[in-house]
């Protein structure tokens, strides 16, 4: 039996994309959850089909998280109800493909808020309470750009690189705990972060496309044996690999190199 059975899940970002893959993963693993994003019909669609196929209780919570108040107030909003967090999947996020000097500051400023300070806090609010209870499962996902730096999405994986660092140190300092905290860091994936960033995909990345149910799902077993990080697939961890072993000069040439197409819009 799954030591998930009965527990409850909190996703974000689970109305398109790896975050319906985490959802329905863990239901099948018999967890009860709780969906967040901020467009309604796709939640609840997404939660339609999880009841169905799976018989868990599903409920969802539209939210704009890139807010600074929204951890808080998500936070209040599941306690007032009785309900605790059992798991904790920091997957809304996205990125802005680009010149760093062509990307608008708004929305930079709204991707950063969100691929960071909402997670971390987010970290901070459930983790205390998994502590308190001796039992919790934090699965950050950051990126394979959190690896390099990487020109055309120069803010966005330097926010990814935080998101590695912060999970890979949170894991450590929770390690003689039964809350254990990993990072996935995927590569490119099939969903709609392209169309989201505005990216048409380059060659290189229609060849190391993954699909989604398969990147969750290494990364809900990693979770499961708490370990500090994993990169999903040969192509990334290799990729990932070489970037540790290149000079960072080389490592961004090569990067840029791979990221380079053209933007659609
Ligand atoms: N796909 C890839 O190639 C890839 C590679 C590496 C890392 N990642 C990371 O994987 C995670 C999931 O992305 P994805 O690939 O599944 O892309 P996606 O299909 O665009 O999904 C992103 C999810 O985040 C939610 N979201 C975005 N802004 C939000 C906000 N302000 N408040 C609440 N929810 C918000 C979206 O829901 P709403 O729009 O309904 O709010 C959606 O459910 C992200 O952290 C991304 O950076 C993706």
């Amino acid at each position: 039996m799954s030591i998930l059975k009965g527990t409850t899940a909190l996703v974000t970002g689970a109305s398109s994309g790896l975050g319906v893959d985490f959802a329905k993963n863990l239901a099948s693993r018999g967890c009860n959850l709780i969906l967040v994003a901020r467009r309604e019909e796709l939640l609840k669609s997404v939660q339609q089909e999880i009841t169905t196929q799976y018989g868990v209780e599903v409920d969802v919570i539209t939210l704009d998280l890139s807010t600074q108040d929204a951890p808080q107030q998500l936070y209040d909003q599941i306690k007032e109800v009785g309900k605790q967090v059992d798991v904790l999947v920091n997957n809304a996020g996205f990125g802005l493909y680009g010149e760093f000097i062509n990307i608008d500051w708004e929305r930079e400023r709204n991707m950063l808020e969100l691929d960071i300070l909402t997670l971390v806090h987010m970290t901070k609010l459930f983790t205390k309470d998994m502590i308190a209870r001796n039992f919790g499962f934090v699965l950050q996902v950051a990126s394979i750009g959190a690896y390099q730096p990487s020109p055309l999405y120069a803010s966005y994986s330097a926010a990814k690189s935080f998101v590695l660092n912060f999970g890979e140190a949170l894991n450590y300092e929770l390690r003689n705990t039964n809350v254990k905290v990993s990072v996935i860091s995927p590569g490119i994936t099939a969903t709609e972060f392209l169309k989201v960033s505005g990216q048409r995909p380059t060659l290189y990345q229609r060849m190391a496309m993954m699909q989604s149910p398969e990147v969750v799902q290494i990364a809900v077993e990693a979770m499961l044996k708490g370990k500090p990080s994993i990169v999903p697939g040969l192509m990334n961890a290799i990729t990932a690999w070489a970037n540790r072993l290149m000079p960072r000069r080389m490592s961004a040439a090569v990067s840029h190199r791979l990221m380079q197409s053209e933007a659609t819009h």
